[in-house]
């Protein structure tokens, strides 16, 4: 594998503490961020403003993204279901939102309340309006490799909403293994479909890690030229719509395994450690990464 320039992207404060029982105090999730800024991360996603009857644990959005401090050149990310959503989002100034659906038409019902039809609009309204506003706009892609009520997600619905999110304007669709059932031979078929139709550098790699898959799908991904990654500090994480669905791929072991095979994140790992170490102590239970884990024993 040839060495180059590796973006991560640190989602824990989004999708790590969307679907934790223990609420984390407003102030210790903004110390939280600012200790990742401090790492090194070009990018954090850090709350989300969906409803929070549906997700409690970030019910203080607005307080966290307008709490932060802004290190330079960090972007700062949040998710947006809607233009309520982005109202709120606008209002705490963050500089990025991303919009979501799913792959799968019953998920995006479980998840978001609408079929794939009725989401369309909304989304690409919320886009524009995102856009205007002068903000970049993300999509995530959920479902790609699987389905929790559906199984099978044919390629074609993946592509089909892929193209939805760039026609509205998104700058890059991120694909979620929303319940980590991707395995590399899977990755690598999905990808090769992919890249026959979108460029690599607009689309990220959103793995979860429910069966142990995420690092070994990373690495394929990898090799078929992807250089974007979406990862949780400490392996936090699940989607509450999604039963059994667990942590994202964990940033310290990502990094881990990246700076072993040269690739520049530009992320220093002592500061991410203890960045881990303070999440951890607020969550008052071991992370569940491997690094985490070797350094506690
Ligand atoms: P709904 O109930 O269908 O919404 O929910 P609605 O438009 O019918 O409105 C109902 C009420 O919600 C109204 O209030 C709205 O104002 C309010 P009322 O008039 O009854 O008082 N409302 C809002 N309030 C605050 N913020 C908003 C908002 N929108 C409407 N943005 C909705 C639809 C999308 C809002 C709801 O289903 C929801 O919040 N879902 C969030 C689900 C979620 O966050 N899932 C996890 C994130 S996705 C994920 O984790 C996957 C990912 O990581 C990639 C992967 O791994 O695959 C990204
Ligand atoms: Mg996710």
């Amino acid at each position: 594998l040839e060495a180059k320039p590796i973006k991560i992207k640190e989602v824990g404060p989004r999708d790590g503490l969307q679907n934790e029982a223990t609420f984390v105090p407003t102030q210790d999730k903004i110390a939280w961020i600012n200790a990742l800024s401090r790492s090194g991360l070009a990018y954090i996603e850090v709350t989300s403003f969906v409803h929070p009857k549906w997700i409690p644990a970030l019910a203080d959005a607005v307080e966290v993204a307008a709490g932060i401090e802004r290190a330079p050149g960090v972007t700062y990310a949040a998710l947006v279901p809607n233009e309520k959503g982005l109202e709120r989002a606008l209002a705490a100034g963050v500089h990025e939102v991303s919009i979501f659906l799913s792959a799968s038409e019953t998920h995006n019902l479980k998840n978001i309340n609408k079929t794939r039809t009725e989401t369309y609009p909304i989304l690409a309204e919320t886009a524009k309006a995102a856009l205007a506003a002068g903000k970049t706009v993300r999509g995530y892609v959920s479902t790609v490799f699987g389905c929790p009520y559906e199984g099978v997600v044919p390629v074609d619905d993946v592509i089909r909403v892929t193209e939805a999110l760039l026609e509205m304007g998104v700058a890059e669709v991120s694909l979620g293994d929303t319940i980590g059932v991707a395995h590399p031979r899977q990755v690598q078929e999905v990808l090769e479909v992919l890249l026959r139709r979108f460029p690599a550098d607009r689309l990220a790699m959103h793995f979860h890690d429910t069966r142990g898959m995420a690092m070994a799908n990373v690495l394929v991904s990898l090799d078929m030229g992807m250089t974007t990654f979406d990862s949780s500090l400490g392996g936090l994480g699940g989607c509450p719509y999604a039963p059994g669905a667990s942590g994202n791929i964990a940033t310290d072991d990502l990094l881990y395994m990246l700076h072993g095979l040269g690739m520049q994140t530009g992320i220093d790992a002592e500061k991410l450690q203890a960045a881990a170490r303070f999440i951890q102590e607020k969550m008052g239970r071991p992370l569940g990464s491997h690094s985490m884990q070797a350094c506690q024993s």
